[in-house]
């Protein structure tokens, strides 16, 4: 799964969180779930904003550590220089090559989760890594994630073209 960071503001302050449990529920809305005991909750419940960044290969050490320590006893605003677009309350990373301002648009109250929904208001991607014009992976190089035996990996190679390979075991009456 992408890693990505969560961005909120909390007590007046940005803090950021690892989360990899991301998930696309409309083409302009995402989900992610968050620990009910994470300090991220309380600034995305006050202000009903977040921000999702993705960070690339080369953030893992960064990254990694806003999934070790809590902004409830660390300050984590200075591990990255942060930007704001539109709403005010949404902090963006500017190492991430991609940034997505969220408005919350719905909560879910799982037993040991917050599962928010983001509409996303904003994106910013570094124009490095936009190919004629369209975010291309191969430059953002996504930190990608894998929970069982805990470890970063980045992208293979391409495969084949979606919605094309499969053509070819469609019978002619399909
Ligand atoms: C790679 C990685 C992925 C993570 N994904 C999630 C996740 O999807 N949901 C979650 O609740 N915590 C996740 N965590 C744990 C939180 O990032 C961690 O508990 C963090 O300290 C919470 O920060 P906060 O208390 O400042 O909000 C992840 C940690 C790592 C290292």
């Amino acid at each position: 799964m992408p890693t990505t960071l969560v961005g909120t503001m909390v007590n007046g302050k940005i803090n950021y969180a690892a989360i990899a449990w991301v998930g696309i529920m409309e083409s302009d809305m995402i989900t992610i779930a968050v620990n009910k005991g994470h300090y991220s909750n309380n600034g995305i419940k006050e202000h009903k904003t977040f921000s999702v960044n993705i960070p690339s290969v080369r953030l893992a050490r960064e990254t990694d550590y806003c999934g070790l320590v809590s902004g409830k006893n660390v300050d984590k605003s200075g591990v990255f220089r942060s930007f704001f677009g539109e709403l005010k309350t949404v902090p963006l990373i500017e190492e991430c090559p991609v940034g997505m301002a969220c408005k919350l648009a719905d909560t879910f109250d799982f037993p040991q989760h917050d599962v928010f929904v983001g509409e996303i208001h904003e994106i910013f991607c570094d124009d490095s890594c936009l190919t004629n014009g369209k975010p291309d992976f191969a430059k953002i190089d996504p930190l990608l994630f894998i929970l069982s035996g805990r470890g970063y990996w980045k992208l293979g190679e391409r495969v084949a073209d979606a919605f094309k390979v499969g053509k070819e075991l469609r019978k002619t009456s399909e």
